[in-house]
């Protein structure tokens, strides 16, 4: 069907003013008055609709009310012409209903609770609210490939179907084709009879496979869908959410601090560059002063601190948290907000973390105690970035992994790594769906993927 996007009518009118063209989209809003129709028409390519205005005796009667109504697909040819009130405004010669639309569409009102929008998440990208977070969904899918692209890293496809549990939470779904059945006595005969004769999970993380690609080809990403069987109902968790891992060979925890710094910074320079008729909006409709938030983060160093020295500013905060700090614990959301939120007001990287409470695959410090590991937090949501710098030493980590109790037969490949021309390595995890919160100012998680599948919801 040939027609001109809503985007390129406005992005380039002098091409197009005074002349005809044929546009197709869905009616967003529809005022009427005696003789004339005012109809908002958006096709997903602007966030701006497309102003129609039709004299109903200009055209036809199938083609008029009821079938011109909200949510109804409409293709029109008219004359694309200059307005005092809306910059540019279609005088409508034709209309073709493509798709009519009942009065039972739930879109009618122009606003709509976040809340009710979830219950119909097949109709939301109708919605002038889901149109931004996904096209800027996309636009931070594009920089972060443009990103490494640029730098020489390499694009891997890391298995999704996978043995090992690279985070060690236990927190893997199960993949299988077979159910238990009484007549398996161990839960070794069960898995042999399944589908891969093992024990099969979707990945929690992409970087074992990753470092296994990067001890040959250097720089390499992974870009994809990561899943986790956490029970944490919150804002901030989804059991399906995409990952992006970078690792790279030849680089301790201070030189993989400075790329993700400068990665992130790349990413909202791009997208505040590229999106901002959706930025204004979010800063408009959800989070006051968004933008001047991005382009501080753009423009000032984010700030570092040790997890020991993050220790003592907690216990002196004169906080009443609702989990007690002692050197050892995980740090809690709410130790996390208050850092970046209320003590330095920006990013910071918290590093050298307790081995006890981290990953088996983290380098461990000097001090025998802490390892050489970063998260990086941001005001408003907290962890956005896991990071660390591999052990390379093929012993350490070994014992690392019999510590935790970790079938070292199972990771031999990944342990040959350490043995054949092992290489200082560093890498990091960035949620796809907490940076776009992080830029949009959206609040839930649930509000930033198609189809959002968190505990208890598919
Ligand atoms: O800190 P995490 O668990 O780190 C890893 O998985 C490492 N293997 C990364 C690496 O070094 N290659 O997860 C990384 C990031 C978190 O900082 C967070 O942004 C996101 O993944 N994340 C989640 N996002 C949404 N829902 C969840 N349930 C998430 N769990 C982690
Ligand atoms: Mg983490």
């Amino acid at each position: 069907m040939k027609h001109t996007d809503i985007e390129v009518l406005f992005s380039q009118s002098e091409k197009f003013v005074n002349k005809s063209v044929i546009v197709c989209g869905w009616v967003r809003t529809w005022r009427d008055s005696k003789a004339i129709a005012f109809i908002e028409l958006n096709d997903g390519t602007s966030l701006n609709n497309l102003q129609l205005i039709i004299e109903k005796d200009k055209i036809s009667e199938s083609e008029s009310k009821p079938a011109l109504v909200v949510g109804a697909a409409l293709c029109v040819t008219g004359k694309f012409i200059p307005s005092e009130r809306n910059g540019f405004e279609l005088s409508v010669e034709s209309v073709t209903v493509l798709g009519s639309c009942p009065q039972d569409y739930p879109l009618q009102k122009k606003h709509h609770t976040l809340e009710f929008l979830r219950t119909i998440p097949h109709l939301r990208p109708r919605t002038k609210y889901f149109e931004a977070v996904f096209a800027v969904r996309s636009r931070i899918s594009f920089a972060i490939h443009k990103y490494f692209q640029s730098h020489n890293y390499k694009y891997m496809h890391t298995p999704i179907i996978t043995g090992s549990d690279c985070e060690g939470a236990g927190e893997m779904f199960r993949v299988t084709t077979q159910n238990w059945d009484a007549k398996y006595a161990k839960e070794q005969e069960y898995y042999a009879e399944d589908f891969f004769g093992a024990k099969a999970g979707l990945t929690v993380s992409g970087q074992l496979e990753g470092e296994i690609a990067a001890m040959g080809l250097g720089k390499i990403y992974t870009f994809g869908p990561t899943f986790r069987a956490e029970h944490s109902n919150t804002t901030r968790h989804a059991a399906e959410f995409w990952q992006i891992e970078p690792e790279v060979c030849f680089a301790d925890l201070h030189d993989i601090i400075e790329i993700a710094e400068d990665f992130i910074k790349t990413i909202i320079k791009d997208v505040t560059d590229n999106c901002p008729q959706e930025i204004t909006y979010f800063d408009e409709r959800i989070e006051k002063g968004l933008k001047q938030k991005l382009d501080n983060v753009i423009n000032s160093d984010f700030a570092k601190i040790t997890y020991t020295e993050a220790v003592s500013v907690l216990k002196s905060s004169g906080k009443d948290f609702k989990f007690p700090v002692e050197w050892g614990c995980d740090l809690q959301t709410e130790h996390e907000r208050y850092l970046t939120e209320e003590y330095y007001k920006k990013p910071v990287f918290v590093t050298d973390y307790p081995a006890d409470i981290k990953a088996f695959y983290m380098k461990l410090n000097s001090d025998g105690k802490t390892v050489a590991a970063t998260d990086l937090l941001v005001p408003g949501i907290g962890e956005i970035i896991g990071c660390s710098e591999r052990e390379a030493d093929l012993e350490k980590l070994k014992s690392a992994m019999s510590k935790r109790n970790m079938p070292l037969e199972a990771y031999m490949e990944y342990l040959d790594t350490r043995k054949y021309g092992s290489v200082p390595h560093s890498g990091f995890g960035l949620g796809l769906e907490r940076i776009i919160m992080y830029i949009t100012g959206v609040q839930n998680i649930r509000d930033t993927l198609l189809y959002p599948r968190t505990v208890g919801s598919l």
